[in-house]
């Protein structure tokens, strides 16, 4: 990936997370997808006071994306955590990046700000994924 588009996401992330509604964790993590077709789509933690029915940044994004009619994710980057513990994404979030994923090649960038981001395929953060 270029380092250009890498930066692009991470940003887009990070201005997502100033967005979170996280008043019980206090724990702020913003997304931000990019579709094959180059339209990127953000989004953040929605909390509940019924802590199960809380949404996580990534699957917000997703869902944005899906519901907007874009289906093939090229790149995902999450902002959250800090440098020494960046927001790696849950085990139900890598699930739903998997069935959107164009191949498991794909990048998943962890940011904790502008200047502390990790690249990872899917395939290594998330191997042998459940499909049907
Ligand atoms: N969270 C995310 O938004 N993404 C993840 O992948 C992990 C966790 C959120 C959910 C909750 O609002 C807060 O982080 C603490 O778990």
């Amino acid at each position: 990936m270029e380092k250009e588009t890498v930066l692009k996401l991470v940003k887009a992330a990070m201005e997502a997370r100033e967005k979170a509604y996280a008043p019980y964790s206090n724990y702020h993590v913003g997304a931000a997808v990019l579709t094959t077709d180059g339209t990127v789509f953000t989004g953040c933690n929605v909390e509940n006071a019924s802590y199960g029915a809380t949404n996580c940044a990534e699957r917000t994004a997703i869902f944005k994306m899906v519901s907007e009619g874009y289906t093939k994710i090229s790149a995902i980057a999450i902002a959250g955590g800090t440098a020494e513990a960046p927001a790696f994404p849950c085990g139900v979030c890598r699930q739903v990046v998997s069935e959107f994923a164009e191949s498991g090649d794909i990048s998943v960038i962890v940011a904790s700000d502008e200047e502390n981001y990790k690249l990872f395929t899917l395939d290594e953060i998330f191997p042998f994924a459940f499909m049907l």
